[in-house]
């Protein structure tokens, strides 16, 4: 991945007595930034045990389960928040379709394992994503997109690890993978059609900024997920 772009240059005003760094505006479109300067962190979460175990055909559906009940928990947290944030932020009402929330393809998920909702209880990672996005919610609307960014994004390499999971599992059809695979054959090309859409999105550069500073934090937040995860996903 190309490296970051600079985040200040010089000043060459002559009127100014002496060089001045100035905030540099960054002339790629918001979504190539997105993925160039967030490449670092894709790896990290791609490359931790969690994911691993899933696209290596390794974790159990019991680790499965577990994962998904966390998910769930974060996911209809953050749809929730998504949807009040429609109101006040433009992005959010034009981009974030009723399609894209997570929380129906959990819920799906769970309930084909047998599993009872209201048995849930939220990991201190979950509780703290939670109170991550809530805080967002009070205070930066944009940036809040930038969480959704990635969990939209990362259907991408989940329909890749559905694959292998069935494939492991001697499982088919969609029941028990509709959050990793919510689009089917569709995922490809729902992505670049959803991303083409926010790359000519009338966006100010400090909510740009919000956006990526959204993003990187989602990033880091699915990877403690995963992270405390660990012992009860991983057999
Ligand atoms: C085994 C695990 C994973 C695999 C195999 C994987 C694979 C991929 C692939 C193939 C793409 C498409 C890249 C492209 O457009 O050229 C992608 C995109 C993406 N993935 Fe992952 N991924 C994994 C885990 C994750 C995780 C855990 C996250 C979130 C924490 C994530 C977030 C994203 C995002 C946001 C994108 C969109 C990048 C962009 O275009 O801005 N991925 N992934």
């Amino acid at each position: 991945m190309p490296a970051a772009n600079p985040e200040s240059r010089v000043s060459l005003c002559p009127h100014m007595r002496a060089p001045v760094s100035v905030p540099a505006v960054d002339s790629r479109p918001i979504t190539q930034r997105l993925k160039e300067d967030n490449w670092d962190l894709h790896e990290l979460a791609e490359h931790d045990r969690v994911p691993q175990a899933m696209v290596k055909g390794e974790m159990t559906r019991q680790g499965y389960v577990e994962l998904l009940k966390q998910l769930w928990v974060v996911n209809r947290g953050l749809d929730a928040a998504l949807v009040a944030a429609r109101a006040t932020t433009p992005v959010i009402a034009d981009l974030v379709s009723d399609r894209q929330l997570q929380e129906q393809y959990l819920r799906a998920d769970l309930e084909h394992f047998g599993v009872d909702l209201e048995s849930i209880e939220a990991s201190d990672a979950a509780r703290a994503m939670l109170g991550h996005v809530e805080t967002l919610s009070r205070t930066d609307a944009h940036a809040l997109f930038g969480l959704h960014y990635v969990r939209e994004g990362a259907n991408n390499g989940n329909k890749f690890v559905a694959m292998k999971l069935r494939k492991a599992w001697g499982a088919e059809g969609e029941s028990g993978f509709r959050y990793l695979d919510p689009y089917g054959k569709d995922q490809r090309p729902l992505w670049d059609a959803w991303k083409a859409r926010l790359a000519d999105y009338p966006l100010t550069e400090p909510e740009k900024d919000s956006v990526f500073i959204g993003a990187r934090s989602m990033f880091e937040q699915i990877i403690a997920l995963h992270r405390a995860l660990e012992p009860l996903a991983i057999a």
